[in-house]
C-alpha cells in the first residue's frame, strides 16, 4: 500500500521529537512515553517513522526524555532490520520543538533535515511524492498547513491571493487563517544556528514558530497545503488518541491495507528482500499483523 520509489538525492536527516510530557494524557502517560502508546495496532512512533521512511529519509535521530528513551532504542534498535539507520539522544526537559536542533546538532553536522513530531498522524494518497519532492529541496524550509476548526489552539499560516507565506502566529487569540502548522518540517542545514539565535518564548520554550519565522524573514519558507484528501491527525488528548485508532481501524479493515507499517514500507521501497522480510515476519504469526505481513509476502 504504501511506499513509492525514491531516495534522498541530498542525504537529508531525520528527527523525530517523542519526549515532551504528555501531561494532556495523563495518567496513560504518566508510567510511559505517549509516543510508545499504541495507536490501534502499532506504536504510535511507527506513523512519523514511516512518513520519515516514505520521504527516503533512512538516517534517523529519535530523541526522548531521559525515562523513554532506552524505551524507544528497545523498540527501534539500531534500524538496520528495516534498512534504516537510527540513533538516540535525550533532551534533559522539554525545552520545546526547536530544542531538538540543539539536542541532535552533532547528529546533524551541518546536513539538511526533516523533523516529525511523534505525536502526528499523516495519511494520504500520493504523500510519499510531496515529501520526496520537498526531501530534495537544498535550500530553505518547507512546513506543511492543514486547515482545521479550531485555528487557536495550534501555530497558524497566512497565505496572500497567490499562496505565498505572508506570516505564521503561534496559537493566536484572533487567528487570520484556518490553516494550522502540522508536525513535519523540512529544514536546510543553516536550522541549528538559527536555534541558536532565538530566545525562550512566553512558555518558556525555543519555539518551532519562531525558527519558522526566521526562515519567513530571509524569504526561504514554503508552505505546502495539505488539502481535505488528507488525514492529519495531532494526538495528544485522550479524544483524539481514540480517533486516531478508530480512524486507522476503520481504513485498516475497510481497505485491507495498513497505514505506518515499517516492515511493508522498507520492503516497498526496497531497503529490505523477501528473505528479511520473512524474517520479520515469523515471530509475529500468532497475530493479524504477522498474517498481514505474510500475505505480503505471498499475494504481493
Ligand atoms: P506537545 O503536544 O506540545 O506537548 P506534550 O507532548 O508534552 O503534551 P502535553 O501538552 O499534553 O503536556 O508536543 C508536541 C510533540 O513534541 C510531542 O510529540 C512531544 C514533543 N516534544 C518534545 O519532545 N520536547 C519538547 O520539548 C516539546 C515541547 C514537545
Amino acid at each position: 500500500m504504501e511506499g513509492g520509489e525514491g531516495r534522498d538525492p541530498v542525504r537529508r536527516k531525520g528527527i523525530i521529537l517523542a519526549g515532551g510530557s504528555g501531561t494532556r494524557l495523563h495518567p496513560a502517560t504518566r508510567g510511559i512515553s505517549k509516543q510508545l502508546l499504541p495507536i490501534y495496532d502499532k506504536p504510535m512512533i511507527y506513523y512519523p517513522l514511516c512518513v520519515l521512511m516514505q520521504a527516503g529519509v533512512h538516517e534517523i535521530l529519535v530523541i526522548s526524555t531521559p525515562r523513554d528513551t532506552p524505551r524507544f532504542e528497545e523498540l527501534l534498535r539500531d534500524g538496520s532490520e528495516w534498512g534504516l539507520n537510527i540513533q538516540y539522544a535525550v533532551q534533559p526537559s522539554p525545552g520545546g520543538v526547536a530544542q531538538a536542533y540543539l539536542v541532535g546538532e552533532e547528529f546533524l553536522s551541518g546536513s539538511p533535515s526533516m523533523l516529525a513530531l511523534g505525536d502526528n498522524v499523516f495519511f494520504g494518497q500520493g504523500f510519499p511524492e510531496v515529501l520526496q519532492a520537498s526531501c530534495a529541496l537544498e535550500y530553505g524550509a518547507t512546513i506543511f498547513a492543514h486547515c482545521v476548526d479550531d485555528p487557536e489552539r495550534y501555530g497558524i499560516v497566512e497565505f496572500d491571493d497567490v499562496g505565498k507565506v505572508i506570516g505564521i502566529e503561534e496559537k493566536p487569540n484572533q487567528p487570520r487563517s484556518h490553516y494550522a502548522v502540522t508536525g513535519l518540517y523540512f529544514y536546510d542545514g543553516r536550522a541549528t544556528e538559527l536555534v541558536r539565535s532565538l530566545k525562550p518564548g512566553p512558555r518558556g520554550e525555543l519555539e518551532i514558530t519562531d525558527l519558522n519565522c526566521l526562515y519567513l524573514k530571509d524569504g526561504s519558507l514554503e508552505a505546502e497545503i495539505l488539502d481535505h484528501s488528507f488525514t492529519w491527525l495531532d494526538v495528544g488528548t485522550h479524544d483524539s488518541l481514540l480517533l486516531a485508532s478508530s480512524f486507522v481501524e476503520d481504513f485498516q479493515k475497510k481497505r485491507g491495507v495498513k497505514i505506518a507499517c515499517p516492515e511493508e514500507v522498507a520492503w516497498r521501497m526496497g531497503l529490505i528482500d523477501d528473505a528479511q522480510l520473512e524474517r520479520l515476519t515469523q515471530p509475529l504469526l500468532s497475530n493479524g499483523y504477522g498474517h498481514y505481513l505474510r500475505d505480503l509476502l505471498t499475494k504481493g
